[in-house]
């Protein structure tokens, strides 16, 4: 169901989920991304005078308030992108959120405290969350799924809040799904991934399915190096899974058996030690230095790789390609990032997925526009091209 199947919504209560999950060095947030992804959705659901209820976490808490995660001050941003006073409620569903709701004329919004300061959000105890469930469901009359971000997640607010509302899809939800069901069904091709970022155990679904959907895998970030270990090279001390060394070298054996062409950088930029400021050279990939540690692609790795993504149709790029917070290490990622910008200026889909990957992309300047589309959802838009049922997906399928 859309939010249109709801019906008139005028002076009712609209409990909207958004992925509200942003970086923030102590207090300031340093990308609003997902702030501005939810914005349509809330200020489509108020001009048609509902009164409506944001909820949404902000990091790990562990079940109990924590200051450092207080989406405060995502209220105040939230409040300054729609124009309009945003009422923030410092408990999820206590005192303040009940008179905050009874308060509200139509047209205004709530910003309900992190979800995750209740045990119950994240419960996986059925009863447990569904008790937390109960409590969010009686501050709203409808309930508005719009946090693609956590549609991965079976949790309170995401998965047992629907079954007892009436539910919807927001507008962000089905933009996503969109896009990325246009990477799984008949991709134009070349379909290409870049895959970067810390770990190859976040990562084995994905590679598993992509074996068997995409032309290319472009693969770079502190996953590299036990790749580049599978095929035999020493790595000095780069991040290294050991554990994952056989499962890769099995990929790299079945890629070969399907025609998946894996592409692996060429040269690495290898540091005495995992700071902006300490010694660093380019190496031969195939010759990292013993003591030194791999901090992102080289130069000729960054033109491989646009070279190996120039005439793809479809691109879909998860994880940075080296550690880009320090700036001497963000040129690898500024050059996947370019060459996605030029081969969408070239007319193909390009699709960047993640919260790292969005904020490296933004943190180096370029603009949302000159990409296909930047997606809200690190882990679930990998677990969408995992091909898994997505809790908050399968849910609202359910009920419609
Ligand atoms: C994300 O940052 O990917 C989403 O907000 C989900 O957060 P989580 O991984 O803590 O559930």
């Amino acid at each position: 169901k859309s939010v249109a199947d709801l019906g008139s919504l005028a002076g009712k209560r609209v409990l909207v989920r958004s992925d509200l999950n942003v970086p923030l060095d102590g207090t300031t947030i340093t990308d609003d991304g997902r702030i501005r992804a939810s914005v349509p959705t809330i200020e489509a659901l108020s001009e048609a005078g509902a009164r409506v209820v944001v909820c949404a976490h902000l990091g790990r808490p562990k079940g109990a308030p924590e200051d450092r995660y207080s989406l405060a001050p995502v209220a105040t941003r939230l409040g300054e992108l729609l124009g309009a006073p945003v009422t923030f409620a410092t408990d999820t569903v206590g005192e303040s959120a009940e008179a905050a709701v009874a308060a509200m004329s139509d047209g205004d919004v709530v910003l309900l405290e992190n979800l995750r300061f209740n045990p119950g959000e994240t419960s996986k105890d059925e009863a447990e969350r569904g008790a937390f469930a109960d409590e969010l469901a009686a501050l709203a009359d409808a309930f508005v799924s719009d946090g693609f971000g956590v549609v991965h997640r079976k949790q309170a607010s995401v998965y047992d809040v629907a079954t007892r509302l009436p539910a919807a899809v927001g507008g962000l939800v089905s933009t996503e799904v969109d896009v990325l069901r246009r990477l799984t069904v008949e991709p134009d091709r070349p379909y290409a991934v870049v895959l970067g970022g810390a770990k190859v155990s976040d990562k084995l679904g994905v590679i598993a399915n992509l074996l068997r959907t995409a032309d290319r895998l472009l693969i770079g970030g502190g996953m590299v190096f036990t790749f580049l270990k599978a095929q035999g090279h020493e790595v000095g001390r780069s991040l290294l899974e050991s554990d994952q060394v056989d499962t890769v070298r099995g990929y790299l054996d079945e890629a070969k058996e399907r025609g998946v062409e894996i592409v692996l950088p060429v040269d690495i930029v290898a540091a005495t030690e995992f700071s902006a400021d300490a010694d660093h050279e380019v190496v031969a990939a195939d010759a990292i230095p013993a003591g030194r540690i791999g901090v992102d692609i080289g130069p000729a790795s960054g033109a491989l790789f646009a070279e190996r993504l120039a005439d793809c149709r479809t691109v879909f790029w998860n994880g940075p390609m080296g550690a880009f917070e320090m700036a001497p290490y963000a040129e690898g990622t500024r050059a996947v990032a370019q060459a996605l910008v030029d081969v969408t200026a070239r007319g193909a889909l390009t699709v960047v997925g993640g919260g790292d990957s969005a904020a490296a992309v933004r943190q180096l300047g370029f603009a949302d526009d000159r990409f296909g589309h930047i997606s809200t959802g690190g882990g679930a838009s990998l677990e969408y091209l995992e091909g898994k049922q997505l809790p908050g997906l399968t849910v609202l399928d359910e009920q419609g």
